[in-house]
């Protein structure tokens, strides 16, 4: 089967606490009860795609144990196929995830299974793949592996730089998509700019800004486009990045133009802020129309 939308990302148990406040270094403070919610970023990116009805599947790790078996039934349950998804002998990726009341949120990841997602896993699951979306909580040379090697193959890609960290030139040259928010454009660019422009001097074919509550930035050699997101009332903006990532390589994977999939990916990722958590949020094809 051709797969549409290849993930290569992390997955993750998020253990979720509502906290009046953080607590400061060496002081202890009452939270509320701990949701366990499937989350991590290639996870999240995989099941928003599949909820909008592409042909998609995982690469990555859990360990066997509930997590991951969580993780999993989260993943099929969205109909993402999970033969990629190797199960190894460490814990599933933890992320101790506190939301304020103002709905912030303070994100501590633990990679666990996610450090065994491997280089050499990437190659077998290229032929076939329309388009490859990689994001960061994995190790840095299966991301830089992962791009450049689907871009000799043929296939597209999109690399989520988030959490963003510094990647060899040769893979920002290979993609075709470079997706950030607004904090990692910044770190990109560096103090002197601010104009996102100057992200496609960094090698990329384009770049998306996504903006929060202002929707997002397209950024080509033809110029800039801004997309607007509807207004919404926000409860929870975990894993709303990585709902606009699947969102997006689906409109890629269907032949969209680039500012038309970021358009619905905008749209996707304002519905999933609406909802709490990050996949149990996600909207599914027919709430779009
Ligand atoms: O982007 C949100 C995700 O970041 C969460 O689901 C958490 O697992 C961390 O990976
Ligand atoms: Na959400």
């Amino acid at each position: 089967m051709q797969t549409q939308v290849l993930v290569v990302g992390s997955a993750n148990a998020d253990l979720v606490v509502a906290t009046q406040r953080r607590p400061a270094g060496g002081e202890t403070v009452l939270g509320g009860d701990t949701r366990t919610l499937p989350g991590g970023k290639g996870a999240n990116t995989a099941v928003a795609a599949a909820r909008l009805g592409a042909d998609v599947a995982l690469l990555g790790a859990v360990g066997d144990d509930g997590h991951g078996r969580l993780l999993l039934d989260s993943l099929r349950g969205a109909g993402v196929r999970t033969g990629l998804v190797r199960v190894v002998d460490r814990p599933t990726g933890v992320a101790y995830i506190t939301v304020t009341p103002d709905g912030e949120n303070a994100i501590l990841v633990s990679p666990g299974a996610n450090q065994e997602v491997e280089p050499s896993a990437v190659d077998a699951a290229l032929p076939g793949a329309g388009v490859l979306v990689a994001s960061m909580e994995i190790p840095l040379p299966t991301v830089e592996h992962a791009v450049t090697a689907a871009a000799e193959a043929g296939v597209r890609t999109v690399l989520n730089l988030s959490p963003v960290a510094k990647v060899a030139g040769a893979t920002l040259a290979a993609l075709d998509v470079l997706l950030v928010n607004e904090h990692e454009a910044a770190w990109l660019l560096g103090a002197e700019s601010a104009d996102p422009a100057g992200l496609l001097e960094l090698g990329p074919r384009s770049a998306v800004v996504t903006r929060g509550p202002r929707g997002a930035v397209v950024v080509t050699a033809e110029g800039l486009t801004e997309v607007p997101s509807p207004e919404v009332e926000a409860v929870d903006t975990t894993g709303a990045g990585d709902a606009f990532a699947g969102a997006l390589a689906t409109g890629i994977a269907r032949g969209a133009a680039l500012a038309d999939a970021v358009r619905t990916a905008v749209r996707v990722a304002a519905i999933s802020v609406t909802r709490h958590g990050a996949q149990p949020s996600y909207p599914a094809a027919s709430e779009l129309e």
